[in-house]
């Protein structure tokens, strides 16, 4: 399927200001594959897919989870689920079968330990995308340029300093884990 057809056919699944995030993650992933060297295709699918499955109820991120076998995430926060979902959506329907770019998608949210390179974009792009305006953004968006790692352990201090304010219990393993491995970076 070519891209535009993709695009199409993403933004009929998706309300306008998620979609409007989307192409902002599409066109920074485009920007850091070409400086990182990653496949500009492979960053194109993966940013276009990552949200794909926000929009789903509970319940049926639920039974996806469930079908898939991957029943650990039920144990933390719904906010979670679209993306390992994301990727099953992508697998399943979109027909990708390259594991680097079903990965970026289901760890887009929590971060995993050693991230592949396109695993770092999708995860940066998706916090620092144009829209974005939370606390810290403008230092990652200088550190993306220096050091992809230092871009992650940043961004991964911030989310954990977040999410304790609200209740640490909450958070994803993955996304502690992550934080336990790139904290050598800061
Ligand atoms: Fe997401
Ligand atoms: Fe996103």
């Amino acid at each position: 399927m070519k891209l535009e057809e993709l695009k199409q056919q993403v933004k009929g699944q998706l309300p306008s200001k998620r979609y409007e995030h989307t192409l902002g993650v599409v066109s920074t992933s485009e920007k850091l594959a070409m400086q990182y060297q990653v496949s500009l295709e492979s960053a194109q699918l993966a940013a276009l897919l990552h949200d794909i499955a926000k929009y789903l109820s509970n319940d049926c991120l639920k039974e996806k989870l469930e079908s898939a076998n991957e029943t650990d995430y039920l144990k933390y926060s719904p906010l979670v689920w679209h993306a390992p979902v994301g990727a099953i959506i992508a697998r399943e329907e979109y027909h990708i079968e390259n594991l680097d770019i079903l990965n970026a998608i289901k760890y887009h949210t929590t971060g995993r330990p050693n991230m592949t390179t396109l695993e770092k974009i999708i995860f940066l792009a998706d916090y620092i995308e144009p829209g974005r305006t939370q606390p810290g953004v403008d230092s990652i968006r200088e550190l993306v340029q220096q050091d992809l790692n230092m871009a992650v352990a940043k961004t991964l201090a911030d989310t954990v300093a977040y999410l304790s304010q609200k209740s640490k219990a909450d958070i994803h393993p993955d996304t502690l884990a992550a934080y336990e491995y790139y904290y050598q970076y800061l």
